[in-house]
């Protein structure tokens, strides 16, 4: 009887699996159980209809239409599945092509002024041929001071309150301190190496200090050093001249006084005409048209001598400038003590 196209039970057997193949979703599959396997659907009208046949009739209809049945029930279950699949298929695959969704914006940081500002600093004496080296916060009295012809109980010592380390020797000494400046570098540095010698230090000094408007407990500092046969005052010059036109603007000009520090000899106070009035005068210069932006001079011999450098052959220069003080000038920023108080409104702006 199979295959047998007039046979009604087969007939309907194969419309029934033509049509499931043709389902595409859970309510068409719905809809096609009921018409068929439903207790109004046709193959259960055929069995139903069985009672009034003869018994024989009853026999191979019946059997074929259980068969038919079963065959049906199948189907729809490979179908459900099937249909189910593709639907899961299909979302996903909705997702993955979707490339006009907006993303998660993902938060991104950014450099602190002061890291800027430093780098910018770096990256001006780089291109002259310094060398970028960092050192210890925490660091000795040896070379925070004394290296730096500043013995103990020197009145100079004064110039820079300092935060000392709980720390004692064994002699009952407290050597220990967090650096007031990045000067301690320079012994460091010639220590470990022959002249000639160029190189810029950035790093953070701390300072036992009130703050206000211009002072933090806290700042940063670049120092620079140059060591070698036949240094002059004219290498500084030059050299921190070109620094002050490459940051502040090429039409600046520079002034250099007298001015007293330790570790050199000579040693000077740079300015910069101020870039806010061009020199007439004004709130930002306090009236007098020029900006002290660094310390600078040439290194002392006693500091030289005390890292076996013979001064008689060696002469050098160094500087030291305040990188949050430059970042005020060059960015109107009027108090040092937002560089660190962390409000994002005023980091943001950079
Ligand atoms: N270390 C000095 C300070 O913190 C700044 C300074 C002045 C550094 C003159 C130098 C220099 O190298 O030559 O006040």
């Amino acid at each position: 009887m199979a295959g047998d196209a007039s046979n009604p039970i087969e007939e309907l057997k194969t419309r029934a699996l033509e049509e499931l193949g043709a389902t595409d979703s859970a309510e068409a599959l719905e809809e096609w159980r009921v018409s068929y396997l439903g207790r109004r659907g046709e193959l259960t009208q055929v069995l139903r209809g069985l009672s009034s046949r003869s018994p024989d009739e009853r026999r191979t209809i019946g059997a074929a239409a259980n068969d038919a049945k079963t065959a049906l029930e199948e189907n729809l279950e490979l179908r459900e599945r099937a249909v189910k699949e593709a639907e899961v298929n299909s979302q996903l695959a909705g997702d993955a092509i979707d490339v006009t969704l907006p993303g998660w914006p993902s938060p991104s940081g950014g450099l602190h002024p002061t890291t800027r500002t430093a780098r910018e600093l770096c990256a001006i004496f780089a291109s002259m041929g310094f060398q970028v080296v960092e050192g210890p916060e925490v660091e000795w009295e040896h070379y925070n001071f004394d290296s730096l012809n500043i013995p103990r109980h020197h009145p100079a010592r004064d110039m820079w309150d300092t935060l000392w380390i709980d720390y004692t020797d064994e002699n009952g000494d407290r050597p220990m301190l967090l650096r007031t400046h990045t000067s301690p570098m320079q012994a460091r540095v010639m220590e470990k190496r022959e002249p000639p010698v160029r190189v810029v230090v950035p790093g953070k000094c701390y300072r036992y200090e009130a703050t206000d408007a211009t002072h933090e407990w806290q700042l940063f500092q670049i120092e620079g050093l140059a060591v070698d046969k036949g240094i002059t005052f004219a290498d500084l010059k030059g050299t921190l001249y070109e620094f002050a036109r490459q940051f502040f603007g090429q039409e600046r000009r520079v002034r250099f006084r007298c001015d007293y520090f330790p570790f050199v000899e000579p040693g000077a106070e740079m300015a910069i005409d101020c870039f806010a009035c061009a020199g007439e005068g004004c709130p930002i210069c306090s009236g007098t048209g020029w900006i002290e932006i660094m310390g600078a001079g040439m290194v002392h011999p006693k500091v030289l001598e005390g890292v076996g450098y013979d001064p008689s052959v060696y002469t050098g220069f160094a500087f030291g400038i305040g990188v949050e003080r430059a970042a005020m000038l060059k960015h109107g920023i009027e108090d040092i003590r937002h560089f660190y108080s962390n409000d994002l409104r005023f980091l943001r702006q950079f």
